[in-house]
Formats: C-alpha cells, structure tokens, sequence
C-alpha cells in the first residue's frame, strides 16, 4: 500500500510531536546524584566533596535542578552551598545524612545555604546531627570565651523556600537557623532531640520576614521556637512543642538598633511537658527595641512550668544590674489557651518599669493547676507593670477586671 502523508496527518503528527516536547521540558528537572560523583553510602566515607560538587553542577544548570541524596547513609563534614543559581534548586534527602562525631567542625554549621532563591528541601530524609558528642563541651554558660558549636542548617540571605517532610535528630546546636531570609515555608518538620540537651532550639529565625511554620512536630532541649530582632510576618501553626523551652520571642535588647519583632501569629498548637509555653523574654538592662502586634490563639498546654510568661528582667550574666529593660511590649493577644500548668503562676506579665506593657489581651483563658503535690491548689495571674483587658473565661483570675462583653478596666 502507498504510503501517503496528508497534510492533516502531517499536522496532527506535528502537534503530537510538540506537545510531547513541551511535556518533556515542563518536566526536565536535571538530577544530580551525589553517588554519581563519588559518594559513598557507607557511613563512614565524608561526603562533602561529592556534595558540593554535585551542587556546584547543580546551581549551574539551567531549569529545576534537583541535588539527590538517595537512600544510604552517607557521613558528611561541614559544606556552604551558595548560589545564586541559575534555577531553582530542590535538595532531595532521601537517605540519612550523619555529621562527623565530633564536638566542632571548626566552623559555625554543619549545612549551610547561602544566596539562593527558589530552593526546596524533602525527600523524607534525616539529617543527624551527633550532638552527643557536642553537648558536653557546650560551657558558654560559663565561659565567656567559649566556641560557639556549629548549627545543623543555616540558611542565610535565601528567599523563597520550602523545606518539608525532613527530620533533624541531635543537633550539635541549634536544628535551623534562619537568617536574613524572606518567604520561609517550614512543613511536616520532625525535629528531635533530650530534653537536657543544651541550646538545641528547633528553629531560631532572625532580620527575616514571611516565615511559615505548619504541622511540624518539635522536641528538644531548648526552645522549639525562638525569634530574634527582626522577625516579622511569622506565622506558626499545627506545631507540637515538648520537651523543650516552648515558642520564644526573645530575648531582645542584647545588642543596638535591633528591629522590632511584629506581627507574629501562633495558632492551633500544643505544648506538652514543656518549661514554657508562650513567651517573651528581654534583657535587662538592654538597648532600646520592640516587640509589638503578636497573637497566640487556640493553644492547648498539658503541664507547662510556665503557660504565660513575659519575661522582662531576663538577665543570663552575673553582672546584672537594676536597670530595667527598654524594649516596649505592646499589643499582645492571648485567645483562647486551654489545659494545666505545673506550676501555680500561670500567667506571669512581668514587664518593664521603664517601658510597661500595653495592650495585653487575656480572652478565654483556663489553666488549671496540674502540680505534683495532688491538692486541689488553684493557679494565679502575678502581673507587674503591664496594662491590659481580659474577655470571657479567666482561669486563673485575670490581673484586670474580666467581662464577657467589654473590656473594663486598666491598671
Ligand atoms: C514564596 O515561595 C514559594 C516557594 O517556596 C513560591 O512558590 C511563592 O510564590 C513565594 N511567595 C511570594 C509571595 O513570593
Ligand atoms: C496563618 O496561617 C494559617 C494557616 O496556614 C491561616 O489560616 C491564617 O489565616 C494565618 N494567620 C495570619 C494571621 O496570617
């Protein structure tokens, strides 16, 4: 039979043919498999250079470039993978990543990212930071001189990121730290380390904006949270807290001009068996600064030491003096915070003299007392300088008169 190519064939055939290629670029997504440049799944062979070249490829390439860390367990030393990028970079952790078993990497972090736009980081792989072998020598309590220990993800100057469906285990210090970013999505996160272990807060942010934080579970042993000058537009909600010092504003006014930490919103979260729950802490003395515009809403807290806490004379250093703290807390929603405190003062407001409080919300409050010693002793509101309303239920009594319907009375 004679083979005869019709036009409307020729078309059709030519439509096929570009739309398969269009397919073929919308997912181009060029992978670079650390194995493939030399990494060994071992345990025990340092990983880093096979890393950082694959991610030197990477941020080269055009389109969606994906660095891949497939299943194994690969040993990896200190690495700075810095863009900018030519696109966007996913870094797939498919496998366990485990530090060197040292106390120090001879530098402050384990993975950095630097000047990256675009950047995901899954894969549903753990990063394991073997910080038992760090958190001996952690003696910055005490020495003033001491180094500090390297943290397990630091991101700096990078906007635009999603890092989900990853754990971190036994970080050597902080989990992430997040500096200087923009557009921060944290989801499905499990971060994970003893109660006892020292300044292994899950996620420390400071001088960054829109981060999200959603439906991660964090135990640890300092704050779950914490956030430093700088912070604004920070939204956290489905997060399990405990052990750990719970969700941290603070502390501020440790050094000058620092910008005010604001709008910051936690929703729908739990604090189990944690120090604190909900805090904010200043130095005192301290430089000028301000936290202003934050809300706490749908909180459920089981056996807190402290579910409320503004903490304004906060002072880690023997030299103390009585100078107070100058950073002006204003603007503060507690909505809705139910469950038990370990401790009889559930809500603490202990604010500056020099620069009091205002616009402290209490509504719809009730926690009760959860102590060991089995009497039925009920919990207290102790409040120092602060001016604020309460609404609705206020279990304990609220430091200012409460009222279902308006607010009535200052101090
Ligand atoms: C935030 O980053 C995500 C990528 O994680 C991006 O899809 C989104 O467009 C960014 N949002 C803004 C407002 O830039
Ligand atoms: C925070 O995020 C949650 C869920 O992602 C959203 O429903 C809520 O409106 C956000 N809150 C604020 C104050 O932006």
């Amino acid at each position: 039979m004679e083979w005869r190519l019709t036009i409307p064939t020729a078309s059709l055939l030519m439509l096929m043919l570009m739309s398969s290629l269009a397919k073929n670029q919308a997912q181009a997504r060029n992978v670079f498999n650390i194995k493939d440049f030399g990494a060994v799944d071992d345990g025990n062979t340092d990983g880093s250079k096979a890393l950082s070249d694959a991610w030197s490829k990477a941020c080269n390439s055009r389109g969606t470039a994906v660095v891949l860390i497939p299943s194994g367990t690969y040993l990896l030393g200190p690495v700075r993978l810095a863009g900018p990028c030519n696109g966007a970079i996913e870094f797939q952790i498919k496998g366990d990543l485990k530090a060197l078993n040292s106390p120090q990497l001879g530098i402050d972090h384990w993975i950095t990212f630097r000047y990256i736009e675009d950047l995901t980081i899954t894969g549903g792989g753990v990063l394991d930071g073997q910080g038992a072998a760090a958190w001996p020598s952690n003696d910055c309590k005490k020495n003033p001189n001491c180094q500090a220990l390297p943290v397990t993800m630091r991101l700096d100057f990078v906007s635009d990121a999603r890092i989900h469906d990853v754990t971190s285990l036994n970080s050597k210090n902080f989990h992430f730290n997040i500096f200087s970013c923009k557009n921060i999505t944290f989801e499905r996160v499990t971060i994970k380390a003893p109660d006892e272990s020292p300044n292994t807060d899950g996620i420390h942010m400071a001088l960054s904006s829109n981060v999200f934080i959603r439906d991660s579970d964090i135990g640890t042993g300092d704050d779950c949270v914490s956030l430093g000058p700088g912070s604004k537009n920070i939204n956290m909600t489905g997060i399990t807290c405990g052990p750990g010092h719970g969700i941290s504003i603070g502390s501020l006014g440790g050094t000058p001009n620092e910008p005010a930490v604001a709008k910051v919103f936690v929703g729908s979260s739990t604090f189990t068996g944690t120090t604190n729950a909900l805090r904010i802490k200043t130095r005192a003395p301290s430089f000028q600064g301000a936290v202003k515009d934050i809300t706490f809403q749908d909180i459920n807290v089981k056996n807190a030491d402290n579910p409320i806490i503004i903490e304004q004379q906060y002072c880690p250093s023997k030299t103390c003096s009585s100078q107070s703290s100058q950073v002006k807390i204003s603007n503060v929603k507690f909505s809705n915070i139910r469950g038990t405190s370990s401790s009889s003062v559930a809500i603490n407001i202990n604010c500056s003299p020099a620069v009091p409080c205002t616009g402290i919300e209490l509504r719809d409050i009730d926690l009760k007392y959860d102590g060991s010693n089995g009497n039925d002793e009920k919990t207290s509101s102790v409040c120092e300088n602060a001016q604020g309303t309460a609404y609705g239920t206020q279990n304990p009594p609220s430091c200012w008169k409460s009222s279902t319907l308006r607010k009535l009375q200052f101090i």
